[in-house]
């Protein structure tokens, strides 16, 4: 019954837990950043960085407390290693071999996205049939995976420009509201009339399993302030045209991505479907597959956005695979993190 901690740390979030095998999450700590970057409207990298420095001793203190685990019971760090902000991953990885190396104790690298896709594992162990597709949805990825195992993850899709959760973002600041924009414009959809403007949706016109949302992302810009971009202000519209262009884009975006899902079930025959990353949170997105021909694991809440879970619940089947040497312990190289 392996315990492990695992260390993210690849963004914003500074995050420590403690998982038993795999599945049985007995602490999860998340030190989010939110509010120094909220100004910004966006993660500023080097802010991120000296945030992840002050958080890190203490947030992984927290996890083995919380817990109640104590060194000797843990049998492994794990570590997000890539991809990431250099300067966060430097932070993260530097602690997990330090640890790892102090306790005489495996380290292993998990890849941050791949993770995103295991939490659906998380608490409940389910083990969702196989070939199975894929999509981590958040912030800084819109991936499409084909899965033949929770280990065999290849990539067929990805956004060709902006991430839906980064277009969620700066969608939320076109329309003056606050920062992570995918929780508010979630919460607005609801009182809006999703056909009440009709966005594009990108790269729906021909065979790939790739996306796009920066048109979606112009196409609010003009719609809120005009084609030159200064006719009009937010400040002109009304709550309900608000709440309207919000239940649009939200439409816009959930169409694109369930059309995606869809045609690759039907390419790569999968037996269901696994979403993860922040905007697999959505309520929107949650909806419209309710009705999708093949089963759709989404994970709990708490583990949709970043978190050291998913990286301790990965890394759990990679010791069980003996793949623990992705991260030379020895090395001081940046390469091997972010190739
Ligand atoms: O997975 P995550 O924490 O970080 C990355 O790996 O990027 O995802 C954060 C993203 C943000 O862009 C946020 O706006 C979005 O997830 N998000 C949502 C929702 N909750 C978080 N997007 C749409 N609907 C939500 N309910
Ligand atoms: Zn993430």
């Amino acid at each position: 019954m392996p315990s492990i901690l695992g260390i993210e740390s690849t963004c914003d979030e500074t995050a420590a837990a403690v998982v038993e095998d795999g599945v049985r999450v007995r602490s999860n700590i998340v030190a989010t950043q939110t509010a120094l970057h909220a100004k910004y409207r966006g993660v500023v990298p080097e802010i991120a960085s000296r945030a992840h420095l002050e958080n890190i001793n203490p947030v992984i203190e927290e996890s083995l407390s919380a817990a109640g685990a104590s060194w000797d019971r843990i049998d492994a760090i794990a570590v997000a290693h890539r991809p990431g902000l250099i300067g966060s991953l430097l932070i993260g990885v530097t602690a997990a071999k330090t640890l790892a190396w102090c306790i005489g104790k495996p380290l292993i690298g998990v890849d941050h996205v791949h993770a995103h896709l295991y939490s659906v594992r998380l608490q409940s162990g389910i083990d969702p049939p196989m070939p199975a597709v894929g999509l981590v949805c958040s912030g800084g990825h819109t991936a499409l995976y084909r899965l033949n195992s929770m280990l065999d993850a290849e990539l067929v899709g990805t956004t060709l420009d902006d991430a839906v959760g980064e277009a969620y973002d700066k969608v939320s600041a076109i329309l003056g509201l606050g920062y992570p924009g995918g929780p508010i414009l979630d919460g607005l959809a609801p009182r809006g009339d999703p056909s009440s403007i009709r966005f594009p949706r990108a790269l729906l016109d021909h065979d790939s399993l790739d996306f796009s949302f920066s048109g979606l992302k112009t196409a609010v810009l003009y719609h809120v302030r005009g084609r030159q971009g200064r006719e009009r202000t937010v400040a002109e519209l009304s709550q309900q045209q608000i709440s309207d262009v919000a239940a649009a884009f939200q439409a816009a975006c959930v169409d694109v991505l369930c059309e995606k899902i869809r045609r690759a079930v039907e390419r790569f025959g999968a037996r269901c479907v696994i979403i993860g990353g922040g905007v697999s949170a959505n309520r929107g997105l949650r909806q419209a597959m309710e009705k999708f021909p093949v089963p759709v694991f989404f994970p709990p809440l708490e583990f949709c956005t970043d978190n050291a879970a998913m990286i301790a619940g990965l890394a759990d089947l990679l010791l069980a695979a003996g793949r623990t040497s992705e991260l030379d312990l020895d090395a001081i190289t940046y390469s091997q993190w972010t190739a």
